[in-house]
């Protein structure tokens, strides 16, 4: 009697075992065919930005490229990518093509800021959000502009020039009419000039903007004034390093290279060079490591509907855009090591290279 009733126990207790093993081996076994399933079903998919860029014919924007496309992967971001080569039709053709493959977030840096409005509105009516980058998207309400302090940039180029020439024949270069930096650049470098122009040191020979801020363009405008004006020329406020390469050629063509004083900006290695052999005088930095991160975390942060936690504006005609704005920093020969070359953005041998 009592033998068969504890074997009878322990039969019933080892297959209660068995089975809630196998209930185990099921419960272990279940969610992870539910994992399986969720993959597809509640997906972990990965956010979707596109990125329409105006041109890659200046170094800046080859290496803030290359920069959002690291930071992106380094996020899970999967970066569609568009250079409209200094076309607005073109810039606008491919983010509407951007927009049709369900990005989340578009960033752009316009080619024309008045014409990129459209791109604003057409993302917008599809639910995607815009970064208005490096360049400001005027008369229309981009999620946020993401910069530097571009009018901070005109005043160390024109803080620089004004320490460099003290009076004479200057010649003012601007960039391109429809690229609202130029605006910028321009307004932050005569708040440093005007007062020289208005006491009469200085007199103004040439005021031009430089279309597509071409190279080629400032070259010819250089030559112009150089040649209408005998070659009494004593500072020339060039708005970047290609620019100023444009212009160093004419002045070199005179053997006036490295005898008239000349800004830019960029920081990009044939500026650096020019630098180091005494030709350009100045260029700016803005680093493009600083406004890449800044750029791709404000994407993650407006796919996800947080807050950025900008609290600048700056206004396109229609609106105080949200704004962050990175700083810029002037180089000459004397903090090209410092803040370049220790600064791991460059290396030594690239600089200086004889
Ligand atoms: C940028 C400059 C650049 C210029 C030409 C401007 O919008 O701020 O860094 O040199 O465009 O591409």
């Amino acid at each position: 009697g009592m033998k068969k009733v504890v074997k009878f126990i322990s039969q019933a207790v080892i297959l209660l075992m068995v089975v809630s093993l196998l209930a185990g081996c099921g419960a272990a076994s279940t969610p992870s065919s539910d994992d399986t399933s969720d993959q597809t079903a509640a997906p972990e998919e990965k956010l979707k930005v596109g990125l329409s860029f105006p041109t890659q014919r200046e170094e800046i924007w080859v290496k803030d490229k290359v920069l959002l496309e690291q930071e992106a992967e380094k996020q899970g971001i999967e970066l569609l990518v568009q250079v409209s080569d200094n076309d607005a039709a073109k810039q606008q053709a491919q983010c509407e093509n951007l927009l049709s493959q369900g990005i989340e977030v578009l960033i752009v840096g316009a080619h024309d800021g008045k014409a990129a409005a459209t791109i604003v509105e057409k993302a917008h009516e599809m639910g995607v959000k815009v970064i208005s980058f490096e360049r400001l998207i005027l008369d229309s309400d981009p999620d946020v502009y993401i910069s530097f302090d571009n009018v901070k940039v005109g005043n160390v180029q024109g803080d620089w020039f004004v320490s460099h020439v003290d009076k004479g024949n200057i010649v003012i270069l601007s960039g391109d009419p429809l690229d609202n930096n130029a605006k910028l650049f321009k307004q932050g470098a005569m708040e440093k000039l005007q007062p020289k122009i208005d006491s009469g040191d200085y007199t103004v020979v040439m005021e031009q903007a430089v279309k597509d801020w071409q190279p080629g363009e400032a070259m010819k405008l250089m030559e112009n004034a150089l040649t209408a004006n005998k070659n009494n020329i004593q500072g020339v406020l060039a708005p970047n390093d290609g620019t100023a390469g444009g212009c160093i050629q004419a002045l070199a063509a005179q053997g006036l290279d490295g005898k008239i004083p000349i800004t830019g900006q960029d920081a990009e290695l044939a500026g650096l060079q020019r630098i180091v052999e005494g030709v350009q005088g100045m260029t700016v930095f803005k680093d493009s490591r600083v406004i890449c991160k800044a750029t791709i975390e404000a994407a993650i942060k407006l796919a996800n509907g947080e807050d950025l936690g900008a609290n600048n504006t700056v206004n396109n005609g229609k609106m105080d855009v949200l704004s962050i704005l990175c700083t810029p920093t002037a180089i000459d020969e004397s903090n090209i090591d410092e803040i370049l070359i220790d600064g791991g953005v460059f290396v030594k041998e690239d600089i200086y290279k004889q």
